[in-house]
């Protein structure tokens, strides 16, 4: 039988909740609201666990002390009601995946479904019950170390992605036999901080919020996710985890959603530090009254929110609904009948061969090519002399980047690893870190030097390590830390043919070594296969599919930067030209308006050609579907992926537009010398925005369409949405 969705209507569990709820103390419904991470006595008989003081955990990995938090809450806490274990499992447990960011460089649907579901499997099987994924916030600002986390900067690719791990976290069957929830965070605007800067405040239009920023959320939401977490930042001076406004009005009203609301951590005491609440109980009273469920770790609720009940701050109605939606979702899941796993399951399935395979199948697609001159990829290895240099070359921590759950620096593939193991019965591999990470100096230059100039092809493997991008990780300078654009240039000038490969948690601004290099090869942090999915592109054993989903930024102060930037009063046209080089137009005097690598773009070793661009609805009514129909050629010698991208530009509306949007795309494969004829159906409504006020619509007008191989090239034809 298919599992209900935790949403879904239930009056059988209605009235179970209704039932617990009328035996419960206010400190006892107020536990349910409470979640803690591992603290010293948690799993002892006199713990927070066994008063019933504590409805879920945070933090906590060990499968045995889980299962013994479990049975004591299940059999000595006074009601008997299981914990929720709940965790970040970002992108895998113990089998880690590409960064989110990367993956989404991957435009694969199916295959993030697959990857969150294994990711699932393995997290499910060491007792988690509820992972706090999809990172569903649009970031435009590399400097932001959290990018990492998310689908980039568009929401029409983060919608998708986030249905598509939500459908994989939450799927049925699990070996566990239990089931696990979604969490998409942080809601909302997250992503927006000014300056780039981590809890920084967002300062954000009413429009953009729900054009841009809410949309990945209620896709999520609608997928079925049954939990939501509330975010640190404050958006237009009201700190999201006090916002009624986006967590009553949106959530609960305009999207008529029942799920469970958790603070991110410590969010409900930082209102105070926000300069909203005058002190913690001030804090859990705004919390709770703007619709925060659960108090992630501040122990406001906890230790104050009784109090304010019984002094009528609160009304225990909203305890009653708050707490009850906690134990509606302890019953969705299943936890009367299954609190505790079965503690062998970790070893059989953790890190295990099928899930390796897919890591590497997962980092392969996730990687961007950017540059390829004079055919430096493929190396075709045999008989040749490779030289190996870079800080990151033979780094075992860096490909596992932030989040990496329970992952281990021993399970990766180094990228040097996989090369040996992919060329060494062919070539002479010699291997040279030229300097550390973020050295000054240029000591070990001299035998990076020699080490390229001995070898026939020189592969750098520079980069972040894994704890530079990810929560409070931001970046004021987006080059590569320390010495390594040096080694880049050094290794370069010998003239030996030159291949970057990038590991990094977000865009970095580095032209100097787009410019050194013949090859760019984007691996972002690829998780365990690192080497191995490498190996297989750098020898032409898989073919570079990904394409970038953010824009690299040339300069830092370009940022921020993203494709589907509003029209502007004065564009600079023809960037590059004398038109271009006019004053009085929106750009730099000192820079490009252009990135470094746009939104959507990924080289191939094969060669597609776009030809025969119909728009097979020449009208659409607002409530109709645009159709559009391209030819797809593989003009190269080798089968490729290529990810198609339909972008559409409302040229005339009652508010300035983006200069386009991505609406559409289709990853396909072709074979060499096959034309592949692909029709694009996008619905109408999708076409439309947030008017002044505030109402979404579809203006009738004309419309451009897009379609090509990034934001930034295609084929161009137009419609008209008519009334
Ligand atoms: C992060 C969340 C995370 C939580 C629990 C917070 O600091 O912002 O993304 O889920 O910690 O670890």
């Amino acid at each position: 039988m298919a599992h209900k969705r935790y949403t879904d209507p239930d009056p059988a569990i209605d009235a179970k909740v209704a039932e617990l709820l009328s035996g419960m103390s206010l400190e006892e419904k107020i536990g349910q609201m409470t979640q803690r991470g591992m603290a010293p006595g948690m799993t002892d008989k006199h713990s927070p666990v066994t008063k019933g003081a504590l409805g879920s955990t945070l933090g906590v990995f060990d499968t045995a002390k889980i299962n013994e938090m479990q049975r004591r809450a299940v059999e000595e806490s006074r009601l008997g009601i299981p914990l929720i274990v709940g965790n970040d499992v970002i992108h895998g447990y113990r089998t880690i995946f590409p960064i989110p960011l990367g993956e989404a460089c991957s435009w694969d649907l199916d295959l993030i479904e697959r990857t969150a579901r294994m990711a699932a499997e393995e997290a499910s099987a060491a007792g988690t019950d509820w992972i706090f994924a999809p990172m569903v916030d649009i970031a435009r600002d590399g400097r932001w170390g959290r990018i990492a986390e998310g689908s980039g900067e568009d929401p029409v690719l983060d919608c998708a992605i986030a249905r598509a791990r939500v459908r994989g976290y939450q799927s049925e069957g699990l070996a566990s036999g239990k089931r696990i929830v979604a969490c998409p965070k942080h809601f909302v605007a997250y992503g927006a901080a000014e300056s780039g800067k981590d809890y920084n405040t967002v300062d954000l239009s009413e429009n953009l919020l729900r054009d841009v920023y809410l949309p990945p959320f209620l896709a999520a939401l609608e997928e079925g996710a049954g939990s939501i977490m509330s975010a640190f930042n404050d958006i237009n001076g009201v700190p999201a985890s006090a916002n009624s406004f986006t967590l009553r009005t949106i959530l609960r009203e305009e999207w008529d959603w029942s799920g469970v609301v958790l603070s991110d951590a410590h969010a409900v005491g930082e209102l105070i530090d926000h300069g909203v609440a005058a002190d913690y109980e001030d804090a859990a009273c705004q919390a709770v009254t703007a619709g925060v469920d659960i108090d992630m770790g501040s122990a406001a609720y906890p230790d104050h929110l009784a109090a304010a009940v019984r002094a009528g701050k609160v009304s225990e109605t909203l305890i009653d609904e708050a707490a009850g939606r906690v134990l509606r979702l302890k019953l969705m899941l299943g936890l009367f009948e299954q609190a505790t796993v079965d503690e062998s399951l970790t070893a059989r399935l953790l890190g295990c061969r099928e899930h390796r395979t897919l890591a590497r199948e997962a980092a392969v697609k996730s990687m961007v090519l950017l540059k390829n001159d004079r055919d430096a990829l493929p190396i075709k290895p045999a008989g040749k002399t490779i030289a190996v240099i870079g800080p990151l070359a033979d780094h075992r921590r860096a490909p596992l980047g932030c989040w990496h759950c329970d992952g281990r620096p021993d399970d990766v593939t180094t990228i040097l690893e996989g090369i040996r193991a992919a060329a060494a019965d062919k070539a002479r591999i010699i291997h040279i870190a030229g300097c550390g990470l973020g050295d000054d100096e240029h000591d070990g230059f001299d035998d990076a030097i020699h080490a390229a100039s001995d070898a026939d092809v020189a592969i750098v493997v520079v980069g972040e390590d894994a704890d530079m991008s990810g929560e409070a990780q931001c970046r004021a300078y987006l080059g590569l830390p320390g010495v390594q654009e040096d080694l880049v240039e050094a290794v370069a000038a010998t003239g030996t043919p030159t291949v970057a490969v990038l590991l990094t948690g977000r865009p970095l601004a580095i032209p100097t070594v787009a410019e050194d290099v013949d090859a760019l090869l984007v691996a972002w942090h690829p998780g365990v296969e690192a080497g191995t999915a490498a190996a297989d592109l750098l020898f032409g054993k898989a073919n570079p599919s990904g394409k970038l989903a953010v824009t690299f930024p040339r300069a830092v102060g370009q940022i921020p930067i993203y494709y589907a930037h509003r029209s502007t009063g004065r564009p600079a046209h023809g960037e590059g030209t004398e038109d271009w080089n006019k004053p009085y137009k929106s750009r730099y005097r000192d820079e490009w308006n252009s990135p470094l690598f746009p939104f959507g773009f990924g080289l191939s070793y094969s060669a597609f050609v776009y030809d025969a661009l119909q728009i097979l609805t020449p009208a659409v009514r607002p409530d109709g579907t645009l159709r559009v129909r391209v030819d797809v050629t593989n003009a190269g010698d080798v089968t490729g992926d290529e990810i198609v991208q339909v972008y559409v530009r409302d040229v005339v509306a009652s508010l300035t537009r983006p200069v386009k949007e991505l609406k559409a795309f289709q990853r396909v494969t072709i074979a060499p010398g096959e034309t592949r004829e692909l029709t694009f159906e996008i619905p109408a409504a999708s076409l439309g925005f947030t008017n002044a006020r505030m109402q979404y619509v579809v203006e009738p007008g004309r419309f451009e369409v897009q379609v090509g191989p990034s934001s930034a090239e295609g084929l161009v034809g137009s419609f008209q949405v008519v009334e």
